[in-house]
């Protein structure tokens, strides 16, 4: 869970964002801050000081859900106590739950004012208008006219064209969403009815931003898609059109980016030209994240990803052979219905046989509407937490031996904030790991030769070499 909140100014209102669940969010909670800034709206430090609190949502597990009408809870109280005060906060659900459940929200929580899915987001000040006439009437002792204002749809155009320029450069580093929506079903996955149909934005588009979000300081940019490999921009000229490759390998030749990243991908669409890029595209950083659930070819199927086993490991393979220093992770999940201590052992094989550099791992949330609810053998909750347990601790040793692999090793690192120590900063990796190390403010935001000196479970201890500093004076 991630908080946007700075301050420069004092505007003339406040908006509290709190964002839930991935990175997707984590940008669109910016561009609905870009959206609001017009109307007056600057950012507040928490929901204390907020005229407007929206909660960014996640709907992928169930108790991701369900924090959210936890913290619905907390802001009805504070609603009340503003009301009785003279004074009024108006609450907005925003992201994936706001798209699930709709008016259920509202049924369930009435002291919310605003319900906008994903791809609403540019209709923010409408919604709000409307919200605040609907408190007038209230106010008034009128009866209200339907609480809750509500924009879920999926319009036929995209909400690109309708967002304003991102401003959202944090240390040098920017995300840039180039595809949404997902039509891969996985029967587990509520992110194609959440997030839609898969929907690539036209490359020429992506490209602008990319020069402009350079031209503003970015040195890293993150192309973010739910299922960012199967990219594939309109054609745009006679070369075709634009595969994740090629839009790589175009925001490399733009001066001043250094570092390209991209998430999240699926095994299914790492074409051969991508996994060539790898290996010949120098600011495509070593780093993938490359989720493959299990290990089984029988929970696979059953989980409709569309690919066995044997495919993730050649891939991997490929992978490896392009750029032999590549960093994996992956996201897991444990029992999936019917999957058998053997289905388990199949994935404990395939962490074992590829070694990844870190990963996520969850157990199985069963989420109404898609097919994995209906499924027979679901699988009891000890037994889940069992698996769970074996499986991270076999990828806990497995990111700090590979923290530990890189000690020695002098690379540049991109220093993002402060650390937790006075006269500390964190940074990355190219291969996206944490370093700390003692050195001035004025490096965050810089790509910075260090020398990693001690890896650890989650991070590593580093050295600014000097002449990086000096250079930074
Ligand atoms: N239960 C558990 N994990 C899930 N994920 C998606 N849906 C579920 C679910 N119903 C995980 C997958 C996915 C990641 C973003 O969340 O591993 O890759
Ligand atoms: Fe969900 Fe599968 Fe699409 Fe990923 S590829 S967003 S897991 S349906």
């Amino acid at each position: 869970m991630t908080d946007v909140r700075t301050d420069d100014h004092r505007p003339r209102k406040r908006v509290f964002i709190r964002t839930y669940g991935c990175q997707m969010n984590v940008y669109d909670s910016d561009r609905m801050a870009d959206v609001l800034r017009p109307l007056g709206y600057g950012l507040a430090a928490s929901a204390d000081d907020a005229d407007l609190v929206v909660l960014n949502t996640c709907h992928i597990r169930e108790h991701a859900s369900e924090k959210v009408y936890s913290e619905l809870g907390r802001l009805r109280d504070a609603k009340s106590e503003r009301r009785a005060a003279g004074g009024d906060l108006t609450i907005a659900v925003a992201g994936c739950v706001a798209q699930a459940e709709g008016e259920e929200i509202v049924k369930r929580q009435p002291a919310v004012d605003i319900v906008v899915g994903p791809q609403a987001y540019h209709r923010l000040p409408e919604l709000l208008a409307e919200a605040e006439r609907k408190a007038a009437i209230g106010r008034a002792g009128k009866r209200l006219p339907g609480a809750g204002v509500l924009d879920t749809d999926f319009p036929a155009d995209s909400k690109f064209d309708h967002l304003p320029a991102p401003q959202g450069i944090r240390a040098g580093s920017a995300f840039l969403s180039i595809q949404e929506g997902c039509d891969k079903f996985c029967t587990f996955c509520v992110v194609p009815y959440t997030r839609g149909a898969e929907y690539s934005r036209p490359a020429a588009a992506v490209l602008a931003e990319a020069r402009q979000l350079a031209a503003a300081g970015a040195v890293e940019l993150t192309l973010l898609g739910q299922n960012v490999n199967a990219y594939h921009g309109e054609a745009a000229d006679a070369a075709g059109a634009w595969s994740l490759a090629r839009l790589v390998r175009a925001i490399a030749d733009i001066a001043g980016i250094a570092r390209i990243r991209y998430t999240t991908s699926h095994p299914r669409d790492m074409d051969d030209d991508l996994v060539a890029a790898h290996g010949s595209v120098p600011q495509l950083m070593p780093y993938l994240h490359l989720p493959v659930q299990s290990g089984s070819d029988r929970i696979l199927e059953a989980m409709n990803r569309r690919h066995g086993r044997d495919l993730f490991l050649r891939l991997v393979d490929r992978l490896r052979a392009a750029r032999p220093d590549l960093a994996l992770s992956s996201d897991f999940i444990v029992g999936f219905p019917g999957e058998t201590d053997a289905d388990f052992d199949d994935t404990m094989r395939l962490v074992a046989e590829v070694g990844f550099a870190q990963a996520y791992s969850f157990k199985y949330s069963r989420r109404p509407g898609t097919p994995g609810a209906a499924l027979d053998g679901q699988v009891p909750e000890a037994v889940k937490s069992a698996r769970l347990a074996a499986l991270q601790a076999l990828l806990g040793q497995q990111a700090r031996a590979f923290n530990e692999s890189k000690a020695g090793l002098t690379v540049p690192v991109l220093f993002a904030e402060t650390g937790r120590k006075p006269g500390q900063v964190v940074g990355k990796t190219p291969w996206l790991q944490s370093v700390h190390a003692d050195g001035p403010e004025r490096l965050i935001g810089r790509i910075v030769e260090t020398r990693l000196v001690t890896g650890h479970a989650n991070s590593l201890t580093g050295e600014i070499v000097t002449r990086s500093l000096e250079a930074a004076a």
